[in-house]
């Protein structure tokens, strides 16, 4: 081997040592679906990157099943999570259906605790729920009066027991008619003692939103 292949080889192999380096030392930047170039519904192409430091996952679970499907999102895509807790707690068993469609009835605001967030750091919010009595639990009514989703984008998502989204992205949209509300996934309270792993990837997938690298 001649001395300028001995170079050649050399240099190549600085390159591979400095990129995987790079990757070693930045690969923890958080970033998601680095401009993964999608295929829009409309036929468009349109590129989208999920930078998980701009994301926020949101979500309301009285029995534990959104909770889940929050935690799995999360996994995925990174970023801060958030509960939304009642300041007054909830009645449980049958109190809790009677509690509620009176809640929903009276069109009423339950308060939250503070959920320790400033809507600034976030372009990209997923917001969970649970179907109660046919809608948004009344607690994400007073969440979407609260705070102002102009020019984010909202990625709902929600369990439920044979409602699916019962119309409820529809309802966010007409909250948040400045917010780009993307598709979302209803999945059945039921089926999150299952893994839902793929169910959330294929959904994010379709989205142009790719899990966290
Ligand atoms: C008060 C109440 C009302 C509900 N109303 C509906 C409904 O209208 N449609 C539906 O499909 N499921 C309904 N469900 C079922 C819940 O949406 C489902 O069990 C969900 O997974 C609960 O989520 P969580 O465990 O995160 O609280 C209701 C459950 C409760 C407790």
């Amino acid at each position: 081997m001649n001395k300028k292949v001995m170079t050649i080889i050399i240099a190549a192999l600085i390159v591979v040592v400095l990129v995987i380096g790079g990757f070693m030392l930045f690969g923890r930047s958080r970033s998601v679906g680095l401009d993964s170039s999608i295929e829009n519904k409309d036929g468009g192409v349109g590129k989208t990157t999920l930078d998980s430091d701009r994301v926020l996952v949101v979500y309301f679970s009285e029995t534990g099943n959104t909770q889940k499907l929050a935690q799995e999102i999360y996994e995925q895509v990174g970023g801060d999570i958030r509960r939304i807790e009642p300041v007054k707690p909830y009645p449980t068993g049958q109190e809790l259906f009677d509690y509620t469609k009176e809640e929903r009835d009276n069109n009423e605001r339950p308060e939250f605790k503070d959920l320790n967030i400033n809507l600034d750091d976030y372009d990209y919010i997923f917001v969970g729920y649970p179907m109660w009595w046919y809608t948004l639990p009344m607690m994400m009514y007073t969440f979407f009066d609260i705070y102002d989703f102009s020019g984010k984008t909202i990625i709902p998502f929600n369990t439920h027991e044979g409602s699916f989204d019962g119309g409820t992205y529809e309802t966010i949209k007409e909250f948040e008619p400045n917010a780009t509300v993307l598709d979302g996934l209803p999945i059945r309270g039921g089926d999150m003692s299952k893994d839902q792993t793929d169910t959330v990837k294929e959904w994010l997938k379709g989205l142009g939103l790719d899990e966290k690298n």
